[in-house]
């Protein structure tokens, strides 16, 4: 018996030398210290040792228990150890983090650059509201009732007489009607109209009107401040063109092309192969329209013009379709940053 005892000293002793994880630690104390363990069995067997004998062999089993405890107390303390440096373990050499973090969308963004090119002109800027009567959004604006020209924009009718705007030209009657020229001003917003979404038309999208008024402005004042955009927004070497055109608020009217700065005028699917791209409506202010708000066609004069941000922002940034910039998918977001 005593030799066994000390034959499962050695045993216990190389046991715990090879604990390596912490399953061989909860091996370890099943085979040894558990209830039904080895050292468990000896003490069983102490009943059949002679009487004599009982006190030195039970001496000998107490100290084997004493000794399988401690090693598995030190070997446990051990692991306890090692896991809390890991916790606290700090690498220094790792690479920061990224913290993702927002930016201006590309509408927004578009705004503010066109912006900033107006304000340095001497433009100030302007708001309106989105829900408009149909006399700030038509009748004012030279579109008498039954007049086609209504049908270029289909109007979304909230009441007989209320619409979403079509376009951001209504700001300059409400603009006109609160002060009194001169008048440089620009005029960003959301504008609506009832038309089958596709990759070039959404029923909302931005714009931003341009006014001025003053006693002499010219048609050459027009051109040469469009000009001047143009050429800081696209691209200095940018050629242009004006083309006639028809708006009921503005006569005479024009279209503004500029040269397709993606084939430089070779022709590409943007430009339809044509080598322009149409940029903006613009034209002089119609008297009517002057007369609507109690100006003097005879002493004023004035040009207005418009562009749509989202058309603005597709061609600047290459992208194929208007739905993009509205849905708002991160990975799209994350591009035009
Ligand atoms: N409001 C016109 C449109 O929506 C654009 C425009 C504005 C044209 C001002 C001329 C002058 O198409």
């Amino acid at each position: 018996m005593l030799e066994e005892i000390s034959k499962t000293k050695l045993e216990i002793e190389a046991a715990a030398a090879n604990i390596s994880s912490r399953e061989d630690l909860q091996a370890f104390r099943v085979t040894y210290l558990a209830r039904k363990g080895k050292i468990a069995s000896l003490f069983a067997r102490l009943r059949d040792v002679p009487p004599e004998q009982k006190r030195s062999v039970g001496q000998e089993l107490n100290a084997l228990r004493s000794f399988a405890e401690e090693l598995f107390k030190e070997r446990e303390k051990h692991f306890e150890e090692s896991r809390k440096e890991k916790k606290g373990f700090l690498d220094y050499t790792l690479p920061g983090r990224e913290f993702p973090l927002g930016h201006t969308h590309i509408v927004s963004r578009t705004i503010a650059d066109i912006q900033s090119i107006f304000v340095r002109m001497g433009f100030s800027i302007a708001t309106g509201p989105e829900l408009e009567s149909d006399y700030y959004n038509f009748e004012t604006l030279n579109f008498p009732a039954d007049h086609p020209a209504r049908d270029m924009q289909d109007t979304f009718f909230i009441e007989k007489d209320v619409v979403l705007r079509t376009h951001t030209s209504p700001v300059q009657i409400r603009l006109m009607e609160s002060r009194k020229p001169p008048i440089r001003a620009i005029m960003p917003g959301r504008c609506y109209r009832n038309e089958v979404i596709s990759a070039r038309s959404h029923v909302q999208f931005h714009q931003i009107e341009g006014l001025c008024v003053d006693t002499r402005v010219t048609f050459t004042d027009l051109k040469s401040t469009l000009v001047a955009f143009a050429r800081e927004f696209y691209g200095e070497t940018t050629a242009y063109r004006f083309r006639p055109s028809y708006f009921p608020f503005t006569e005479p009217s024009a279209e503004m092309d500029i040269s397709c700065f993606l084939c430089h005028g070779d022709g590409c699917r943007v430009c339809k192969f044509t080598g322009w791209l149409e940029v903006l409506g613009c034209g002089m202010v119609d008297p009517n329209v002057f007369k609507a708000v109690g100006y003097d066609p005879e002493e004023l004069t004035g040009y207005a013009f418009g562009m749509g941000i989202e058309r603005t922002a597709m061609l600047r940034h290459n992208i194929p379709d208007i739905r993009l910039i509205f849905e708002n998918d991160a990975r799209m977001l994350r591009q035009l940053g």
